[in-house]
């Protein structure tokens, strides 16, 4: 398998957790394990692109594949994702656990709805849970990280492609973008 672009052999455990295989074999402790059940969403990855709970799934059944962790988003650390540049703008966090989990779900969800009504971001998010609060905060960062990928993403149709919404484009992110927390 691919982990964040660079080629991995299959564990020599066959039952070896995708989670467990990402944070004890490679050190890529970004992916969080909560439940291990599949209720959390924290140890949310994305599996060619698409959002899937690590601990659910065998690491053998990644092979072939290409496994992006939270990682793997800002290599070097230099710069943001435009996601967590969001979540940061937004004050999407807390305490931080379930973040990645919420972070690698959004980064699936906008590749798949670039804008995204509100019905969309309930549903892209509905799979990971934050005990801290409510989700209000974590709402607007999917809106602004839709503004600020928007540049970055190639536009399909004339009219502005899948669940094209001005409103998402002139969003300025709402309260607290643009700050620091
Ligand atoms: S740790 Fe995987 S869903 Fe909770
Ligand atoms: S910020 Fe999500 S559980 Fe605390």
């Amino acid at each position: 398998m691919k982990v964040n672009g660079f080629a991995h052999p299959a564990p020599s455990d066959p039952r070896r957790l995708l989670s467990d295989h990402l944070r004890h074999d490679l050190g890529l402790t970004g992916t969080h394990v909560g439940c291990e059940h599949g209720v959390c969403g924290c140890c949310t990855v994305l599996l060619d692109g698409a959002p899937v709970r690590s601990c659910l799934m065998l690491a053998v059944q990644a092979e072939g594949h290409d496994v992006t962790t939270i990682e793997g988003l800002a290599p070097g650390g230099s710069q943001l994702h435009p996601v967590q540049q969001a979540f940061h703008e937004c004050h999407g966090l807390q305490c931080g656990f379930c973040t990645p989990g919420f972070v690698m779900s959004v980064v699936g969800l906008l590749a798949q709805h670039p804008h995204p009504t509100e019905e969309q971001v309930d549903e892209g998010i509905a799979g990971n849970l934050c005990r801290c609060t409510g989700y209000a905060s974590i709402r607007r960062a999917v809106t602004r990280a839709a503004v600020l990928l928007a540049p970055l993403t190639p536009d399909p149709s004339p009219l502005g492609g899948e669940g094209a919404n001005p409103a998402d484009r002139s969003s300025s992110g709402g309260e607290g973008a643009g700050t620091s927390p």
